[in-house]
């Protein structure tokens, strides 16, 4: 075996948490090989995950706004029209710079990119390629794919997953979204904006499940009032395909008459599963979850030695910046550092317009722990900056420990709740109380305020409500 295919780390899959694993790595002295058998680099999240679809939620927001918001505050537009072409050709070219990012990154660092389908063939090797190289330890870091739906062929064109709502070719008259979740709004918010009717089919009775739920239903509010069509407690159980659109066989979750809905487009959207095929788990022992998740310990290993799994694979949330922690952290643990995820401060992010963005506990898990908690609620319509900007939907919740008032979690719906949210994770990772938030100098005129009342009115002192 030559020393060029030989290496301290080899991670497979350069999703953030692949890429992020295999440059600390790097950093900290390893030789390091990220396998990868997608055209770029960068995984679902830069080439069909967080990076288009921002691109198309920045895009079609400034449309929205330049035909509806702009006239309410003196400045007439006139002649605005959409080039979808252009828009998807910007999406692109986002992509394209953030790939490409990746692979500077990797020369800088030093790390190789083996090119091709990744195979553990024992501990230690991993063959890519028809060539089998020498690991001293193995990162699986494959990523997810999207759940399908029995009755609902993915077909990419009519009937797509996020990957094809990402490249749709003309604005569709009506798009049925299934599944109230994260990618149903995102994606059904974009195609929103660009003049499509939006119904979204979600079989329980709120949108978002796992996240506030004062919350989720203030902003089921506001997107209805966006002209959203929400059908939830319901169930799609099967779609016929035509020329000219699918017909979907829609069914109340909890039973009853099942009812037709036509569309011109469906979007599937029900969860995502981990995606470990074909890297040989079942026959060197890898063991897995029910779901399909690699089984891990508190430091990402494996129950085979030398192998370890981080990111959408594993237990945990799936997202961008817990799969990149994680990366860090095991790399670090790796080099016999003391690398560590804070799984209790990891924030979430909904890029709708307004946003959702959630970090700790909600209201709902605190009461099953059985655990004392402050409220404190400050809404947007009473924060000068909200006012100015045209964006008063929404609000500010904190929630402080009853006796300590250690901050326990912050839930937002409103203008730059994504932003915002920041703050309240960098105080919670501090171990801050609500009254450190409070009592810290927020700049005015600023939505920061918001978060600074939210703060004081968990003591019932908000200043300005
Ligand atoms: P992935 O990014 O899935 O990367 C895995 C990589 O491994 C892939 O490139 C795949 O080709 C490769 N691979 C798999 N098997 C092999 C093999 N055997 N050999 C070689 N290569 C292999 N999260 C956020 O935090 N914020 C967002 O705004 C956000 N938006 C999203 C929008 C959409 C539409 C989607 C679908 C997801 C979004 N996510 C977002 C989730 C985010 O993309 C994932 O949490 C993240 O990409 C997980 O990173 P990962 O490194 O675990 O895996
Ligand atoms: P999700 O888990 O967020 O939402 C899926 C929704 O579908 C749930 O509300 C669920 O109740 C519903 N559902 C399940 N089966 C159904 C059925 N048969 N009929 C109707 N509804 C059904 O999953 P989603 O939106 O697919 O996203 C997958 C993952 O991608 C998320 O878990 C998230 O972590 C990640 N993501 C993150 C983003 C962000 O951070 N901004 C953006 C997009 C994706």
């Amino acid at each position: 075996m030559s020393d060029s295919n030989s290496f301290d780390v080899i991670v497979i899959g350069s999703g953030p948490g692949g890429y992020v694993c295999a440059i600390r790595a790097a950093q900290l002295g390893m030789r390091v090989a990220c396998v990868e058998r997608r055209e770029t680099l960068g995984g679902t999240c830069l080439n069909i995950g967080c990076i288009p679809s921002k691109a198309l939620l920045q895009s079609s927001e400034n449309f929205e706004e330049l035909g509806h918001k702009f006239a309410d505050m003196g400045i007439v537009v006139e002649g605005v029209r959409l080039d979808l072409a252009r828009m998807h050709a910007r999406k692109g070219e986002v992509v394209a710079a953030n790939v490409k990012g990746v692979e500077f990154l990797f020369r800088k660092n030093k790390v190789t990119w083996l090119k091709g389908h990744g195979r553990i063939t024992a501990p230690g090797k991993v063959e890519v390629a028809g060539t089998t190289y020498d690991a001293k330890n193995i990162v699986i870091a494959t990523g997810s794919d999207s759940i399908p739906l029995r009755g609902v062929e993915v077909d990419e064109k009519q009937v797509v997953t996020s990957t094809g709502a990402l490249e749709l070719e003309k604005v569709p008259e009506h798009l049925v979204v299934i599944g109230g979740g994260v990618i149903g709004l995102e994606l059904g918010s974009v195609w929103k904006r660009l003049g499509a009717k939006v119904t979204v089919v979600e079989f329980l009775d709120r949108i978002l499940p796992g996240m506030d739920a004062e919350v989720a239903k203030t902003f089921e509010r506001v997107l209805t009032k966006q002209g959203f069509a929400f059908k939830l407690g319901h169930k799609v159980t099967g779609a016929t395909k035509a020329a000219d659109g699918v017909t979907l066989t829609v069914e109340p979750a909890k039973g009853g008459d099942a009812f037709e809905v036509k569309a011109d487009a469906v979007l599937v959207a029900i969860g995502r599963r981990p995606y470990t095929e074909g890297l040989g788990l079942p026959e060197i022992g890898v063991a897995l979850t029910e779901k399909g998740q690699v089984v891990t310990d508190d430091h990402w290993a494996t129950n085979v030695p030398g192998i370890y799994a981080i990111g959408d694979c594993i237990k945990g949330q799936m997202l961008a910046h817990k799969a990149e922690d994680e990366g860090v952290a095991l790399a670090e643990r790796l080099a016999g550092q003391a690398g560590h995820v804070n799984y209790g401060v990891i924030p979430g992010v909904v890029y709708t317009w307004p946003e959702v963005a959630t970090v700790g506990e909600t209201e709902e898990e605190l009461k099953a722990r059985g655990v004392a908690y402050k409220t404190g609620k400050f809404p947007f319509t009473a924060n000068g900056r909200a006012r100015a900007m045209g964006d008063t939907d929404g609000f500010v919740k904190m929630l402080s420990d009853k006796e300590t008032d250690r901050l326990l979690g912050c839930h937002i719906v409103g203008p730059d709740a994504g932003t915002l949210i920041a703050e309240v994770a960098v105080a919670m990772e501090f171990g801050a109380s609500a009254e450190d938030v409070a009592r810290t100098c927020h700049a005015h005129p600023t939505l920061n305020e918001a978060v600074k009342e939210a703060a004081l009115a968990t003591d019932g002192r908000a200043l300005h409500v």
